[in-house]
């Protein structure tokens, strides 16, 4: 049976076919085609099947985020099945996942071969996300740095002194420098790449969202993450749907004049170490 007649259709691209990810793409992909990348197969081939049970039309590629060919021949794909008018990349790997080289190495400059190969095909009006975390709201790099962040290539992040020193120092440091890299590699990239092709791209910083992922951050982080959730605003986790909603709003066209910014969806963690109430223990 022929489920849809539709030929021509826009591509939705996602990096990381994991369950933030797979939770956005649900959310604004039916009509169009979604190209689903990962390193694992057994994760991509459980997301796909997800997918074409519940009427969508998907594709996969194998992908390794830490490989810049590997992305670029994932965005060339994508510009083979139509107009690319999404890209979300929520590829990573969490502190008690990683060494924190990996973390540097897929992370930071992952992302950023991912947003320069989709910076050259993305469709005019199209719009990207990177999902960075509100981990990047947990240092602070020294404005001469971020300076030099953000007019660096990707290839030369890693060399800069202070990623080299600071960030590699253990795997939770690795994962907040790297976060908060990528609010610059989104605001470098709306400013640059993407504005030449009159497309937007922004990023979203989740707190604690209940996945595999948060799962392995639970399990090796003793009682910090309760501390956390408890002395937050929301005093609970979030799900991958609460960051799917506002991922819709950012790539949709209600937010045509929202570009280069990250957005902070943490249940009000933030707001409680900022303010003194809970006291971050920095492993
Ligand atoms: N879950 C949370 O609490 C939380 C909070 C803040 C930020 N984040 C960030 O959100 C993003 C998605 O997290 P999630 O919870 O959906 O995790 P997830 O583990 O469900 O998804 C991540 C996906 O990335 C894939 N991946 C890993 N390495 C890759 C590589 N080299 N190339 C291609 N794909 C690769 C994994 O196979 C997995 O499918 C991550 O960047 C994570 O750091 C998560």
């Amino acid at each position: 049976m022929i489920f849809d007649r539709n030929e021509d259709k826009e591509v939705v691209a996602l990096l990381g076919a994991g369950s933030m990810g797979t939770a956005i793409v649900r959310r604004i992909a039916a009509g169009r085609r979604i190209l689903l990348g990962d390193i694992s197969e057994k994760n991509l081939e459980k997301a796909a099947e997800g997918f074409r049970y519940g009427g969508y039309d998907v594709v996969t590629q194998t992908v390794d985020a830490t490989d810049k060919e590997s992305v670029k021949a994932f965005a060339a794909k994508a510009a083979g099945l139509g107009r690319v008018k999404y890209f979300i990349d929520t590829a990573g790997a969490s502190p008690n996942q990683a060494r924190p080289e990996h973390i540097v190495k897929l992370d930071m400059v992952g992302t950023g071969y991912a947003i320069d190969a989709f910076g050259e095909v993305m469709a005019q009006g199209g719009a990207g996300l990177v999902i960075s975390s509100q981990a990047g709201y947990m240092c602070s790099i020294p404005d001469e740095v971020e300076s030099a962040i953000l007019n660096s290539t990707t290839e030369g992040l890693a060399d800069i002194p202070y990623i080299r020193e600071t960030a590699m120092q253990n795997s939770g440091m690795a994962y907040t420098v790297a976060k908060r890299v990528n609010h610059l590699q989104v605001m470098r990239a709306a400013a640059t790449s993407w504005k030449q092709r009159r497309a937007r791209i922004n990023s979203i910083s989740p707190g604690v969202i209940v996945t595999p992922l948060a799962y392995d951050e639970f399990s090796a982080a003793g009682d910090g993450y309760q501390q956390m959730i408890d002395s937050s605003s929301a005093e609970r986790c979030g799900t991958s749907d609460e960051i799917a909603e506002a991922s819709a709003f950012l790539l949709g066209e209600h937010a045509g004049f929202i570009t280069g910014i990250d957005l902070l969806m943490d249940g009000g963690v933030i707001a409680s170490i900022r303010t003194g109430c809970y006291k971050l223990q920095v492993r």
